[in-house]
Formats: structure tokens, C-alpha cells, sequence
């Protein structure tokens, strides 16, 4: 049976997908993951918190598809609906932001601390999660304008290669899976299984 957290999890990625496809816009990744993790955990074990926070990272990388996408339009001056960034930076928001990274700050950072591991990552990722903050708060902003060229195009943009930058940074230390096996491992005992 599903636990709390997993059930608020899949209703935060069912709310974010609807609020994509409200928008005239359609991410099936984001809802066919959503929905196939529906089904499989209808007959598989819980996965591991370390498999789990890996797996959410893969939403994160679905929006960055979309952002990249949206460049390579802006690139060669072809026509690109900007809701469809703005409908990615609010999935940004409310599922990575809101919720996955809640999570690591509140569940997973402070163990590391307590236990006295990893404490030099957790505070660069700590800085991360706030700088994506205001990256997606830049991408709010002006990608709203950003079908015309110009000034809010430029720093839409800018925002988008900052968050593509800082997310292959954040991807680095929790994504790879060198790195990955490395915090299973320093992971303090209470959080190996849940
Ligand atoms: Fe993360």
C-alpha cells in the first residue's frame, strides 16, 4: 500500500500535468511517468529513498527538454508558444521545488548533518535549490513575453541556459550514479529503508 508521502507526491504530478494541459499544452512524459508509476507500484516494492530522489530528478530533466526546445525554436526565429515554458517552470515549481526539494532540506540534508556526512555537498545543494528558486522566478517573468524578439526573449533565455547549467551542477553530486551510490551509502541508517 502506498505511504503518505507517495500518495501527495502523485497528486502533486497529476496537478502539475493537469495545469500543462489546462494550459493548451501537452508534456505525455510527465503524465505517462506519472501514470506508469501509478501501475507499478500497485505491484512492486517501495523503492529506496536514494532510487526515489533519483527518479524525481527525471521530471526535472523532462522540463529541461521542453526549455531546450523552446531555444532551438528562439534560435531559428520559428514561432514557439511561451506558456509551454511557463507550463514547464510551474512543474519546476511545484514538484521539484515545492516538494522534492522540501523533502531533501527537511527529510535527507539534516540526517546527513546529524550524522556528520557529506555536510560540504549538502550545503552546495542547499545554494542550489535557492538559486533555482530565482532562476524559475526569472523564467516566470519574462517568458510570458519572450514569443517576440527582444529584451524579454534575451533574459528568458539567459534564465534558461543558467538553469541548464545549474541543474547538470545539481544533477552531478545526487544524479550520477558514482555519486548516487556514494550518499546510499553515507546514507544514515533510518532513511536506507522507509
Ligand atoms: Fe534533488
Amino acid at each position: 500500500m502506498a505511504n503518505p508521502v507517495e500518495i501527495e507526491k502523485r497528486s502533486l504530478l497529476k496537478g502539475a500535468s493537469l495545469a500543462v494541459v489546462t494550459a493548451g499544452l501537452i508534456v505525455p512524459s510527465a503524465i505517462a511517468a506519472s501514470r506508469e508509476k501509478h501501475q507499478r507500484s500497485e505491484k512492486q516494492p517501495e523503492v529506496t529513498p536514494p532510487e526515489d530522489l533519483m527518479r524525481e530528478h527525471g521530471v526535472l530533466n523532462r522540463v529541461l527538454l521542453v526549455y531546450e526546445a523552446g531555444l532551438r525554436k528562439f534560435d531559428s526565429n520559428e514561432d514557439f508558444d511561451p506558456a509551454v515554458i511557463t507550463g514547464g517552470a510551474q512543474i519546476v515549481r511545484d514538484f521539484i521545488e515545492n516538494y522534492h526539494e522540501e523533502q531533501e532540506e527537511h527529510a535527507v540534508f539534516p540526517r546527513f548533518k546529524q550524522a556528520g556526512k557529506m555536510v560540504a555537498l549538502v550545503d552546495i545543494l542547499v545554494a542550489q535549490h535557492k538559486a533555482g528558486r530565482q532562476v524559475t522566478d526569472r523564467v516566470f517573468q519574462y517568458a510570458p513575453g519572450s514569443r517576440k524578439d527582444g529584451d524579454e526573449r534575451r533574459q528568458t533565455v539567459t534564465a534558461i541556459r543558467s538553469s541548464a547549467t545549474a541543474v547538470a551542477t545539481m544533477r552531478a553530486p545526487l544524479g550520477s550514479s558514482a555519486v548516487t551510490s556514494t550518499a546510499a551509502t553515507a546514507l544514515p541508517s533510518d532513511l536506507k529503508t522507509r
